[in-house]
């Protein structure tokens, strides 16, 4: 499998998202502005993938520092960063690197560029190890001999490695489960059709690729065991924000009685937001809904429409797969222990 992300002495380099499955292209980002314009333009993309991109960005913009007030030099990047507003990943990412800035800031600037590149390397390892976790969690969920459908990519391309929606299903086939995937296109970047099945395929793993409106008719038809898909943000009451169209295949999986789980990192939960009415909703270029493929489909004239994701209510969630283990409702308690498990005891007074 290639490697979504990678730290060299020459920048941080990217496989290539826009273009994929056609070519295999890399992208090298010199300065944290190209990590930011990849971000925005979606080279790299994926909720984790675009946290580990912005933390290499900051320790990229660093490379450079030979002095001067670190953290006023963060910020003035951290801006140019944050170019997605709904994964909070990036926003995390960014507060973690932030925070370390914070207590060495007053070190040698030799020291600060190196424990920032280590930083930026350790949470790239760090989601890979968090991958595994969950899919170690949610294999036992996944029905032997039916298919599960996911939406969008949550794999490894849209993380460090392995995946977190694709993590469950490659957990459930290394344990021996007999599993096929049908992986829904996911209009209008089809990162479905183009990304998902691309992984998979490449693994061995059996894909049928079915459109969007598709979702329905084979939810219906007994031949799913599970839905599982990855998410961007999580409010506390376990409402999930992921890419448009999860929250219509959540209530179709609903109505058929087809459990629908939600695979996805402790750094994914915004345990500050109360509800998805709140988890703001990125609106991409109008552009990605007319062409497909660099074709204009839509006629002009034609008004466009493009929130790149939804919220799934969290009545229409089954669970919630993390690296500590699976949410169930009543999530505002679920996930409330769950992010408290990461969080060390205070220390006792005396
Ligand atoms: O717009 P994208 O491709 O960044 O959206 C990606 C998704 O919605 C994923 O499902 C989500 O980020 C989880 S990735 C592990």
């Amino acid at each position: 499998m290639v490697e979504t992300i990678r730290w060299t002495p020459e920048g941080v380099v990217m496989v290539d998202q826009r273009v994929l499955p056609v070519r295999e292209e890399y992208v090298t980002c010199r300065t944290a502005e190209e990590v930011g314009r990849a971000i925005r333009e979606m080279v790299v993309r994926g909720a984790p993938a675009i946290g580990v991109a912005a933390a290499m960005g900051v320790a990229l913009e660093f490379q450079g520092y030979t002095g001067g007030d670190p953290l006023a030099r963060f910020d003035r990047i951290a801006r140019d960063l944050n170019t997605r507003p709904t994964a909070v990943n990036l926003k995390w990412a960014l507060e973690r690197m932030r925070r370390l800035l914070e207590q060495i800031k007053d070190r040698p600037p030799e020291e600060i560029r190196a424990r920032l590149a280590e930083e930026a390397q350790r949470i790239k390892q760090e989601d890979i190890e968090t991958n595994r976790a969950i899919g170690r969690h949610g294999a036992p969920l996944v029905p032997d001999g039916k298919a599960v459908l996911t939406h969008c990519n949550a794999g490894a391309l849209a993380t460090a490695g392995y995946g977190t929606a694709l993590g469950v299903i490659r957990a459930a086939m290394e344990a021996g489960k007999r599993i096929e995937v049908f992986a829904d296109e996911t209009r209008p970047f089809l990162q479905g059709a183009r990304l998902t099945a691309w992984e998979l395929v490449h693994d061995g793993i059996p894909t049928t690729v079915i459109t969007d409106g598709m979702a329905g008719h084979f939810l219906r038809s007994g031949r799913i065991g599970c839905v599982v898909v990855g998410a961007d943000r999580i409010a506390a009451n376990g409402d999930v924000a992921n890419k448009i169209g999860t929250y219509s295949v959540a209530v179709l999986a609903k109505e058929n009685g087809v459990p629908f789980y939600v695979a996805a990192p402790v750094s994914t939960l915004d345990l500050m937001v109360s509800s998805g009415d709140e988890i703001p909703i990125e609106q991409r270029p109008p552009e990605e809904v007319t062409h497909v493929g660099g074709v204009r489909i839509v006629p002009d004239g034609a008004r466009i429409e493009n929130p790149a994701f939804d919220v799934t209510p969290h009545r229409y969630v089954t669970a919630i797969i993390t690296e500590r283990g699976v949410a169930r409702p009543p999530f505002e308690e679920s996930l409330r222990k769950i992010a408290e498990a990461g969080v060390a005891p205070a220390t006792p007074a005396g």
